[in-house]
């Protein structure tokens, strides 16, 4: 079976690993344009994610039998139209179902026809508008704090979580700077601002049949104590403490199956990888976003968890017959640790040799995960982006994982190589600074 994974993270290397490890049947492998770590275990080919014909040729020429897809901007570009209309194999939701990540006020929107829990809002068509709601109190006084969000995909940036009404002042000067692309900022959420713990669920999704992965949680800061400037995410855990089951039953029957059958009522129905960011506050849980597409990092933790064949389960989407498919996980936890490069999130600088990797690769029940690594002339570990890899362990319980994954970590070591050291330890949230 040739299978095609498209993206280049930690994420994508996780999805190859579980392929290798979960599936007994004979396996190639393909990754555009993936990275050195997943080079280890599959071809590489240097397309861009954002080429979409070329992809689709690529699976066409290689004949490829499935194609998954990593990343949010392909899937809002209508990737998986193009390949359906191609007749290739390919799991993900199309354009018009993407748009519940790729359009935020379209989610807003769609959770308000469907009654989905989520924070109240309002959307400006324009900077200045949305700064007269600010100013006409819908959402608390000079010194209460709000949440600006631009409407379309801006990598994580397009989101402010203002302490009060100068804060999102300035993050509204931001988006007028240009801090996301244009486009993305069309349109401006004004958003009530929640507080609690936040969790990820993970669906694996056709239609209204679905099933729930491990609860995970991420923590999007750079600083320990949840602190500095928002990421990508600087690790992960899966563990029973993340989700009661009481609270998982209520976002089940609340969020996730309204949420899918409103997609099937609207002629979108739900095909792929779905994942609900949530709060939950003292009234009850609430969406924060949907995205269409694994987490990174928290595919890394979940994916290690993972004993049925990921290929089958792929398989199964891409087909539309989840039907009754069993999907079993370890009842381990499991802990992933971000190790990024100097300068991030801002600006990373990349280049620097990795050391150590190969110490830290013979540990037990550790996998890392390559998120940005090149090869250098004498092939040693390169850093090559700011999220450099993902160090992830699973455990009898939270504490052993993150012991195995802080132990491995620390036999890695290239200059100005920072992580943060209470991963699992924090709620991954806190009111704070403009991020
Ligand atoms: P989003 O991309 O919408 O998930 O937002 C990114 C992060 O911003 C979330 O993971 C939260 O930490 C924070 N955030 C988003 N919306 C809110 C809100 N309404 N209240 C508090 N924090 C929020
Ligand atoms: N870890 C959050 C995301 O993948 O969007």
């Amino acid at each position: 079976m040739k299978i095609f994974i498209v993206g280049s993270g930690g994420r994508e290397h996780a999805i190859c690993c579980s392929l290798r490890q979960t599936s007994k049947r004979p396996m190639e492998l393909f990754c555009a344009p993936g990275n050195a770590g997943i080079a280890q275990i599959a071809h590489c080919s240097p397309i861009p994610v954002s080429d979409t014909a070329a992809l689709a040729t690529f699976a066409h020429e290689n004949k490829i039998d499935l194609t998954m897809i990593g990343p949010e901007a392909p899937l809002a570009d209508g990737i998986v139209d193009v390949f359906e209309q191609r007749g290739l194999k390919i799991v993900g939701p199309n354009r018009n179902a993407a748009r519940l990540e790729s359009s935020k006020a379209f989610a807003k929107d769609f959770m308000r026809r469907h009654a989905i829990p989520t924070a109240s809002h309002h959307v400006a068509s324009s900077i200045e508008e949305a700064a007269r709601i600010l100013e006409s109190g819908e959402f608390g006084g000079e010194h209460d704090p709000v949440v600006i969000k631009a409407d379309g995909l801006a990598a994580g940036k397009g989101v402010f979580v203002a302490c009060d009404r100068l804060q999102a002042s300035e993050a509204l000067d931001e988006l007028k700077r240009g801090v996301v692309a244009a486009e993305a900022a069309s349109k401006i959420i004004v958003e009530e601002t929640l507080e609690g713990p936040e969790v990820s669920v993970l669906l694996f999704s056709v239609g209204k049949d679905f099933r729930l992965m491990p609860a995970a949680r991420d923590h999007k800061r750079v600083g320990e104590g949840d602190t500095g400037p928002n990421t990508g995410g600087m690790g992960s855990i899966t563990d029973s403490s993340v989700l009661d089951e009481a609270t998982r039953v209520r976002i089940v029957c609340e969020v996730v199956e309204p949420t899918l059958r409103g997609c099937a009522a609207e002629g979108i129905p739900f095909r792929g990888i779905l994942f609900v960011g949530l709060m939950l506050t003292h009234d009850g849980p609430r969406v924060l976003e949907y995205n269409v597409r694994f987490g990174d990092p928290e595919t890394q933790a979940i994916l290690v968890r993972l004993q049925t064949d990921l290929a089958e389960i792929f398989e199964a989407i891409s087909e539309t017959r989840l039907g009754s498919m069993g999907i079993n996980w370890s009842s381990e936890s499991s802990a992933c640790v971000v190790l990024a490069a100097k300068g991030y999130p801002a600006k990373p600088e990349t280049g620097a040799i990795i050391e150590g990797l190969d110490r830290a690769r013979l540990h037990e029940h550790v996998s890392i995960f390559h998120a940005a690594t090149t090869r250098g002339a004498n092939g040693e570990w390169l850093t090559a982006g700011g999220r450099v890899l993902g160090v992830t362990a699973i455990g009898e319980t939270l504490d052993v994982a993150l012991s195995r994954c802080y132990a491995a970590a620390s036999e890695i070591h290239w200059p100005g190589m920072h992580y943060r050291r209470d991963i699992g330890r924090t709620r991954g949230h806190d009111l704070g600074a403009v991020s």
